[in-house]
This record gives C-alpha cells, sequence and structure tokens, in this order.
C-alpha cells in the first residue's frame, strides 16, 4: 500500500507539471502537445494501465487496514478525540472516500470524454490534434466545477500530508535523522502539489491565463 501511494504522488508530480503547461500564454498549444505526446507514446499508455492497477492496489490495500482497525478497536475510546496520531491520520478512509469521488467525476469529465467522446480539434501548423486544453477551458468556467475541485483539493492535501510520512513508516524508514526531515517533506508535499492543482481552475475561471 506505501509503495502503491508513493507511485501515486509520482504520477501527481507528472500531471501536475503537464497540467501547469495550461497556464502557459500560448493559446493551450504546449499543453495540448504534451497531451497528445502523452496519449499517442505506446509505453506512457502502457503506463497508464500500471498507474490504474497502482490505484485499485492502494484502495484494496486501504480498506483492509481501515477494516482491521476497526476490528482491532471494537468500542471507541473512553475519552474521545484522545489519541497519539496526528489528526490527518484518523481521517485517512475518509479523505480517501472523497478524493476517489473526484477522481470519477474527473475521469468523467476528461479522461473517458478523451477516450470514448469526441472532443475539438486544432491544427498547429498542418499538425491536427485534440483540443483538450480547450476541453479543460470550457469545464472551469463552470463555478460548481471549480469549487468541487478547491474543495477536493483540500482533502487531498489532507491525505498526502498523513501518507506521505506513514508510507516511510510503513516500509521501516525510521531513522531519528531522517524522519523530521520525511516529516517536513510531507508538509511541503501536501501544500505545493494541490496548491499548484488548485491555481489552474483558479486562473482559468477568473481569466488570469
Ligand atoms: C486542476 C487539476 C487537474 C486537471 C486540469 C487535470 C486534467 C486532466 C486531463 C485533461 C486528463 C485527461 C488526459 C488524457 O486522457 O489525455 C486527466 C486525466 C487523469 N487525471 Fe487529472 N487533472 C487534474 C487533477 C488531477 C488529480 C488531483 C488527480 C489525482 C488525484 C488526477 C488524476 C488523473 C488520472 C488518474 C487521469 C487518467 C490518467 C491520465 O490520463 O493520465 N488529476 N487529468
Amino acid at each position: 500500500m506505501a509503495l502503491a501511494g508513493l507511485f501515486l504522488i509520482t504520477f501527481l508530480f507528472v500531471h501536475l507539471g503537464i497540467n501547469l503547461l495550461l497556464l502557459v500564454d500560448d493559446g493551450g498549444e504546449l499543453f495540448n502537445r504534451a497531451a497528445h505526446f502523452m496519449a499517442s507514446n505506446p509505453l506512457i499508455q502502457l503506463f497508464q494501465w500500471v498507474l490504474f492497477a497502482g490505484f485499485i492496489i492502494h484502495m484494496i490495500y486501504g480498506i483492509i487496514l481501515q477494516v482491521q482497525n476497526w476490528l482491532a478497536r471494537p468500542s471507541r475510546y473512553k475519552v474521545e478525540g484522545y489519541s497519539h496520531l496526528s489528526p490527518f491520520s484518523k481521517f485517512m478512509i475518509h479523505t480517501a472516500a472523497i478524493i476517489l469521488l473526484f477522481l470519477v467525476i474527473h475521469l468523467v469529465n476528461f479522461f473517458f470524454k478523451a477516450k470514448f467522446g469526441h472532443i475539438g480539434e486544432v491544427n498547429y501548423e498542418g499538425m491536427v490534434l485534440e483540443d483538450m486544453g480547450g476541453l479543460v477551458r470550457a469545464q472551469f468556467q463552470e463555478t460548481g466545477l471549480v469549487v468541487f475541485y478547491i474543495f477536493a483539493l483540500i482533502i487531498l492535501a489532507f491525505h498526502l500530508h498523513h501518507g506521505f510520512q506513514s508510507a516511510f513508516q510503513s516500509m521501516g524508514w525510521n531513522h531519528s535523522r531522517y524522519t523530521p526531515f520525511v516529516k517536513i517533506l510531507s508538509t511541503l508535499i501536501a501544500i505545493l502539489v494541490p496548491l499548484g492543482f488548485i491555481a489552474i481552475p483558479i486562473c482559468i475561471y477568473f481569466n488570469l491565463a
């Protein structure tokens, strides 16, 4: 579960890097070219299946772990709220459920539309590409969707904050010298990655990019 989680975080970095191209003031060309490369490169297409497997493995192990925790602790603590764990750790299954809902909506809006629907096309010097950037821009005109994205990405921040550092613990990578660094890195990732994603719908909605 920890390995799959770290793998998914790596995907988030790549996905964020490509999505930030949407903010480049070039009418979406750079983003569309990058999206086309990702969609047409056979190695990346293969990697996509590994990614989906990573999500499923991470979810299955997460559910098993949660059920084991519930079974190991049938009655609640006498003093409610007393725990040595961080507040984020207690809500991993709840934040995960919201992220799953986000993913389903996200894939329906973008991935399935690109794969099975019809989206507009653009012509760059004779090269005809799908206008994936246009699709993202059109979606982020909707207030409800933008608000939902911001909410889900804040939830992702909480999930990442605990998830990243606990992955190191789960794998036994614990060391008095390195663990504080892992915790700081965890906080940085939990803030910067969701903030980067949040910037995209906000900039598009408010016409800042
Ligand atoms: C503002 C934020 C985001 C934007 C604009 C965005 C945009 C997109 C687009 C356009 C696609 C379709 C790519 C294609 O099929 O060619 C896509 C796919 C996908 N997105 Fe996002 N995304 C965002 C955030 C996220 C987040 C936070 C996650 C994970 C928690 C995520 C997970 C995925 C997955 C798993 C796919 C399918 C695999 C792939 O095509 O790479 N996305 N996204």
